[in-house]
């Protein structure tokens, strides 16, 4: 179960260029397992037709004239009732003018009004809007009274110009939606370090020793610990993934670079998805390695293993309440896996076969054997890696009770 399964998500869409986005963001809420109503300003209608956000959410999708229809004076009403989270993106200068002001003159804002539930606001607006000291005050009256304004972002704006107004991109603004939904979560309160990515040793100025790990595992564990309320920690390695919103991020190459870091932070649960080099240059070459010298001979030394380093500190469990490996094989799958549980001191090792075609390296897709310290195992499907993640993640948060 996803942070969005089963969550009822008003989309309020203003005037702006911007509305064009809040489809693929309506989309996007609606596949995550969201039941998503569309509200559209009159202005919102003139950018983008309802029939858009119809298509997009399998659901009819609202304009002002439903507020005089026959559900009258209801439909805002229970709209305000139901729904989880309000999210008006794009917002116009004069419609967040309206809600500081608790002004109700159309559908949207007559919703937002009776709304009990948290208020997102992506505002998006040209030129100097944003700053003129009326939008700011605005601004800082609806902080005041709980939204979550999120944005705007910098860059080319529709009237050519560039600067701040911007309406942040669907994906962020996703981020931010999933923050609010798991805020009170099992791991609320709860502090996760998670660390991802393959590390780079250094042969010399330009080139490294690395492996195939994308990050995509532990970029997963991050955003599932986020959606479960977690305060994040995010340990990575050079990958080619946005970090998820929420998240403080400690970017890394060496595995001596991510075991101080690891090591610099206290927290109730350490998952460790990095896969950390084994082997390292001995010595990094101060000046590029040129051809013309012939082949080089790179002479390895032992890198530290991360989490046996954490276990030799760790026996009170004082740094770490709950330590969480993975163990990456292609043969010999649990044998290998229990004797990491037990040398690296771990509450659950993630297993996973590394020679399975449609899983584990780079794909989007994971099959895994959880082994317990407690001595039992479950084997789970073929899941996506965000599946795996959420499962990681309510197991370690029952390993945390
Ligand atoms: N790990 C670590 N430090 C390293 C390498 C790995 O802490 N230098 C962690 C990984 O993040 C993972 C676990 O150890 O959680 C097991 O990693 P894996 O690569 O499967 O095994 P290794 O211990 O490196 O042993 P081997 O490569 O011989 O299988």
């Amino acid at each position: 179960m996803s942070v969005f399964t089963e969550k009822h998500i008003l989309l309020g869409v203003t005037g702006s260029i911007a509305g064009y986005k809040a489809a693929d963001l309506a989309s996007k809420l609606a596949q995550s397992g969201s039941q998503v109503d569309v509200i559209l300003t009159g202005a919102g209608e003139k950018f983008v037709t309802p029939l858009t956000f119809q298509s997009v959410t399998g659901r009819r999708a609202y304009i002002d004239s439903d507020l005089w229809g026959n559900e009258a004076h209801v439909l805002h009403v229970s709209f305000g009732k139901s729904a989880d989270l309000l999210v008006i993106a794009p917002c116009t200068a004069h419609t967040l003018a309206k809600l500081a002001h608790g002004l109700a003159d159309n559908l949207l804002t007559v919703t937002a009004l009776a709304a009990e539930c948290p208020l997102v606001i992506a505002p998006a607006m040209d030129g100097g809007m944003f700053y003129h000291p009326t939008t700011q005050e605005n601004v800082a009256k609806l902080k005041a009274g709980g939204a979550i304004i999120v944005g705007p972002g910098e860059g080319h704006l529709a009237s050519g110009l560039t600067g701040k107004g911007r309406m942040i991109e669907p994906a962020e603004i996703m981020g931010h939606i999933r923050i609010i939904l798991g805020r009170n979560g099992k791991l609320a309160g709860k502090k996760v370090v998670v660390t991802a990515g393959g590390t780079q040793e250094s042969i010399d100025p330009v080139r490294v020793i690395s492996n195939h790990s994308s990050g995509k595992q532990g970029y997963a564990l991050a955003q599932a610990a986020l959606d479960s309320g977690a305060e994040v920690c995010l340990i990575t390695a050079p990958t080619a993934l946005p970090p998820p919103v929420g998240a403080r991020v400690i970017n890394v190459n060496s595995v001596q670079n991510m075991l101080d870091a690891v090591m610099g932070e206290t927290a109730d649960v350490l998952i460790m998805a990095a896969a950390g080099a084994d082997f390292r240059p001995t010595h990094i070459v101060k000046d590029k390695i040129k051809k013309r010298d012939g082949i080089p001979q790179i002479e390895l030394e032992a890198a530290p293993d991360i989490l046996k380093t954490v276990a030799g500190s760790n026996s009170e469990k004082k740094h770490f309440k709950v330590v969480v490996g993975f163990a990456a094989e292609n043969r010999d799958l649990l044998e290998n896996a229990f004797e990491k549980l037990t040398s690296k001191k771990l509450d659950l090792i993630a297993a996973n076969d590394i020679s399975a075609k449609d899983a584990g390296f780079a794909v989007d897709n994971n099959r895994v054997t959880l082994l317990f310290a407690s001595g039992t195992t479950e084997t789970l499907p073929l899941l996506s890696k965000m599946e795996v993640a959420e499962k990681i993640i309510e197991h370690t948060s029952r390993l945390l009770e």
